[in-house]
């Protein structure tokens, strides 16, 4: 039978008010006594039930983190910073992994309503913004992390994806790309579509083209079938450049287009990904990327949450978007 507070208090001999006194606000507590309980606590081996004060305080001590890709170190080095940051306010962060499915996106947010939980944040596959209003009318704060919301009714923190896939291309026009293939999909991940938008828009008036290789994820093994797919073409046929929607797809199109050694990169094709993750530095042709601030982004995304938990009605939120940075590596050195 697992101790409880009573035990705890006879064993120490005090009151059961000042056990939770010693849990909840120990500075206000004797050291001695401090001692005396924790010490009940050890010998007893209790553990608080953190529902019970969930259920008086009604919010729980930690903060939802629900991301597309939890194997896309874009998402973890996210929940780095909003760890952190959370951390200072004695806040946990709970992750969850939508998988870019919508209904297990759909089961993260009904667990982390239940759990109470202090705020919610979240990288949203498609546009169902009217679930997070109902989530947040009923108490969650929530706010959109690499992503914003077109009416700016959520607090958000992003890149300007836009921009981030114009600095891609222009580099590669700069580098002497003319025939240049943007991977990536699904559409319906914003950041993808952003980012073509960007890539098109540095490609007018020049002597570049565009051509899209739609991608079902944004997964290295994706990325693997596109450079195969553009190996398998005749030479004469094949893009002098790629630009992926993410570092995994680069790191799958690098597989797929060195193969069988027939293609060299960066010579006849380069290669460029979007993220900055820390695989792309050391792959055995080191990636040029888009870097993203991804543990700022999260830190961000943790004070604007806490600062919107704190506030009344009337609480102005904010959209804020970082600019993205180019990085230029090995596969995308000028021939
Ligand atoms: O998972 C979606 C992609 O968009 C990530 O790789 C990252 O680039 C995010 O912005």
């Amino acid at each position: 039978m697992a101790a409880s507070v009573r035990d705890v208090a006879a064993r120490a001999s005090v009151s059961v008010g000042t056990v939770s006194n010693v849990l909840n606000r120990p500075e206000k507590v004797a050291p001695a006594t401090v001692a005396r309980v924790m010490d009940a606590i050890e010998a007893l081996g209790f553990v608080r039930n953190d529902a019970a004060r969930q259920l008086r305080a009604g919010r729980s001590r930690s903060i939802g983190l629900v991301v597309l890709d939890v194997r896309n170190p874009f998402f973890t080095d996210i929940a780095r910073g909003a760890e952190d940051r959370a951390a200072g306010d004695e806040l946990a962060v709970l992750l969850g992994n939508s998988d870019e499915d919508v209904g297990r996106e759909g089961a993260y947010l009904d667990l982390f309503e239940e759990q109470r939980v202090h705020g919610l944040l979240i990288s949203p596959l498609a546009d169902d913004l009217p679930r997070l209003e109902r989530l947040r009318s009923r108490g969650t704060p929530v706010v959109l992390v690499d992503r914003e919301a077109g009416d700016r009714s959520f607090s958000s923190v992003a890149v300007d994806d836009l921009v981030g896939g114009e600095l891609a291309v222009r580099h590669l026009i700069e580098t002497g790309r003319r025939r240049i293939a943007y991977v990536g999909g699904p559409d319906s991940i914003r950041q993808v579509t952003d980012r073509l938008a960007g890539a098109r828009r540095a490609a007018e008036g020049t002597a570049a083209a565009i051509e899209v290789i739609p991608t079902a994820s944004l997964t290295v093994a994706e990325g693997h079938r596109a450079g195969a797919a553009i190996r398998s073409r005749p030479r004469g046929e094949r893009p002098d450049a790629v630009f992926a929607a993410n570092d995994l797809l680069a790191i799958g199109v690098l597989q797929g287009l060195l193969a069988d050694r027939d293609v060299r990169v960066p010579d006849e094709i380069a290669l460029i990904g979007y993220d900055d993750i820390d695989f792309a530095a050391a792959g055995v042709v080191p990636l040029s990327s888009i870097r993203q601030p991804a543990q700022l982004i999260g830190s961000t995304a943790v004070d604007l949450l806490l600062r919107e938990a704190a506030a009344g009605p009337g609480f102005v939120r904010e959209q804020i978007v970082f600019q993205p940075e180019l990085v230029v590596r090995e596969s995308t050195r000028g021939r």
